[in-house]
């Protein structure tokens, strides 16, 4: 998808989850519902979910796509990266990432957002993969940190 028609279908989204999210305080509804929308509305998603830390372990967490792992090996892969730096990352190649973790080998490549809550403690990663090469670029780092936000707003 262009960047031009990405931006468009994201400004979208982002209008629809704002009134989606506001009618619950309930975080779990409003997670579920950005990864449902994200989803379904944007075709080069592949898998779209949650992992979160329970227990001290990468846990996965609501999701839509291919069942997936359920617990990612500490500070291996994408999503721990992204973790462990509090920084959004963008693999053009998961196969070139080292440690990746393949839960679906159809994946190329994959965006990992790390998901702050009202403290603005680092409680997850939004993980979202593609079977498009490159699919992810600056326009999808800045719409969906900016979708993520809207699960804690008050
Ligand atoms: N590829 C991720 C693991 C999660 S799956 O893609 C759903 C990683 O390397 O952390």
């Amino acid at each position: 998808m262009k960047e031009s028609q990405k931006e468009g279908r994201y400004s979208r989204i982002y209008k629809q989850l704002i009134e989606l999210v506001l009618k619950s305080n309930n975080i779990s509804a409003r997670m579920a519902t950005v990864i449902a929308v994200l989803h379904h509305k944007m075709d080069y998603f592949s898998w779209t979910g949650f992992y979160l830390i329970a227990d001290g372990e990468m846990t996965v967490n609501m999701y839509q796509g291919a069942v997936a792992c359920q617990i990612l090996e500490k500070d291996k892969g994408v999503c721990w990266a992204a973790f462990n730096r509090q920084k959004t990352l963008v693999v053009d190649d998961v196969h070139t990432f080292p440690g990746h973790i393949a839960c679906d080998s159809r994946t190329n490549s994959e965006i990992v957002v790390p998901f702050f809550n009202q403290s603005g403690e680092i409680i997850g990663v939004l993980d979202v993969d593609s079977k498009e090469k490159a699919a992810f670029a600056d326009v999808d780092v800045c719409w969906l940190e900016k979708i993520l936000a809207l699960v804690y707003v008050k």
